[in-house]
């Protein structure tokens, strides 16, 4: 019997090709392509592809990609009336968990059996997130849903769909790469949760609702709009050393900070960082990020021993706050990338399945005699 591991920390759980990390040197390839190659000269379609089929796209491959893609963003009515009657309060990601659900329902069984249907599924999924987040958003506003525009690439559409307006080419192109960034990473808990589901040959809505739920949790993808409030409660970058001091003394965590696999800084907190450098005067100014930075300055030398640095989080809500994204989707914002990474590790799963199964270390009694109820108390 293998010993029991808390939280599986460094155990195989399958066999992928999608994603490389070496959380000493904070390196992160997709399909063995360096991340900040591809954030610097692809669209996510290109990284999509990538990602499901194992190579980038040739031109007519890519366009052939796109047009699937930018047809599935087309809500259908049954979501739209779904979209409308959740509670107007309720988490966004909470809706989109219910929305991927139905989406298994209305859609009706493709088969999961051959790279064609299973490669229908994904552009289903991928294709549907830009319209899906932005309707949950408006409907809670009380605004009226925006029809997707298929001549716009995903970050654009997204974001025209979400504001009514179309976007400053630069803030789209800004969002493409945060989205990038977010596509896939390994082995981490909604991918993990994504096969397990898969692996029972449960259909795929079923799969990525587990993600979505997952991802959902302030551990993980929620760690980026707890950011923001931490940026808020410190206030100023001079209100950082005292607001540091007392974390520590209270051995409260840092939101956006720390990470099972790195050990170092997060590749990928990097480039975020430097993009909010890079639209300064759009919406809210550096103010946050300024906080952030010093913060980094001064929580590095103190938990960087343990291994304890900024990861993927600790950005990402500053930039989505910088290009007006409301908080509460920035862990949408985080599932509109992070689709791609599970429908490519359910496609891997559905090749070479077998059910999760592992096994426990019993720490309960044993032979205990049965008490009839008018004994027991
Ligand atoms: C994501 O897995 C992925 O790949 C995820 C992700 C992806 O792309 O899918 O990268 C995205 O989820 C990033 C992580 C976002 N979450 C946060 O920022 C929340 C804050 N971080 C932590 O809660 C924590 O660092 C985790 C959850 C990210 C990792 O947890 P681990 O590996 O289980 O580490 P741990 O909780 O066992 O902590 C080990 C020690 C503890 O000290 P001791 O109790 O042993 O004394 O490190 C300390 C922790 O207290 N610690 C922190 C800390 N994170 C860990 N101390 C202060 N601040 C922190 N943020």
């Amino acid at each position: 019997m293998i010993e029991y591991i808390p939280g599986l920390e460094r155990v195989p759980a399958a066999e992928s090709s999608l994603s490389f990390i070496d959380g000493e040197k904070g390196i992160l390839e997709y399909r063995g392509i360096r991340i900040e190659d591809l954030a610097e000269n692809c669209t996510f379609d290109e990284v999509c592809f990538l990602l499901l089929e194992g190579r980038l796209p040739t031109a007519s491959g890519l366009d052939e990609f796109t047009r699937r893609e930018r047809e599935a963003r087309q809500l259908d009515p049954y979501m739209v009336d779904l979209i409308r009657c959740l509670p107007k309060d309720a988490h966004p990601m909470a809706k989109l968990q219910t929305c991927v659900s139905a989406m298994g329902m209305w859609m009706g069984p493709l088969g999961m059996y051959n790279d064609e249907t299973r490669m229908e599924w994904a552009i289903r999924f991928i294709g549907r997130f830009p319209s899906i987040i932005p309707a949950i958003h408006r409907t809670s506003v009380g605004r009226d849903i925006v029809e997707p525009d298929v001549t716009l690439g995903r970050s654009s559409d997204f974001l025209r769909m979400l504001t009514g307006e179309a976007p400053d080419p630069r803030i789209a192109n800004t969002l493409n790469v945060a989205l990038i960034l977010h596509a896939e990473h390994a082995m981490n808990a909604s991918t993990f949760a994504t096969r397990v589901v898969a692996s029972t040959e449960s259909e795929p809505g079923a799969a990525i609702a587990a993600a979505v739920g997952s991802l959902a949790g302030p551990l993980h993808g929620g760690a980026n709009e707890r950011v923001i409030g931490m940026l808020e409660e410190i206030g100023s970058v001079e209100a950082v050393q005292p607001w540091f001091e007392k974390k520590m003394a209270n051995q409260e965590r840092i939101m956006g900070m720390g990470h099972r696999v790195y050990s170092t800084k997060d590749p990928r907190a990097t480039i975020l960082q430097g993009l909010c450098h890079k639209i300064p005067e759009v919406k809210s100014g550096t103010r946050l990020c300024d906080i952030a930075m010093e913060l980094e300055r001064l929580a590095v030398p103190e938990l960087g021993r343990n291994g304890i640095y900024p990861n993927v989080d600790f950005y990402s809500g500053i930039l989505y706050h910088q290009i007006g994204i409301p908080t509460d989707l920035f862990t949408s914002v985080f599932a509109l990338a992070r689709i791609a990474g599970w429908m490519a590790h359910w496609m891997e799963q559905m090749r070479r399945n077998r059910i999760f199964r592992p096994t426990q270390i019993y720490k309960g009694p044993r032979d205990v005699p049965f008490t009839p109820m008018d004994r027991r108390g």
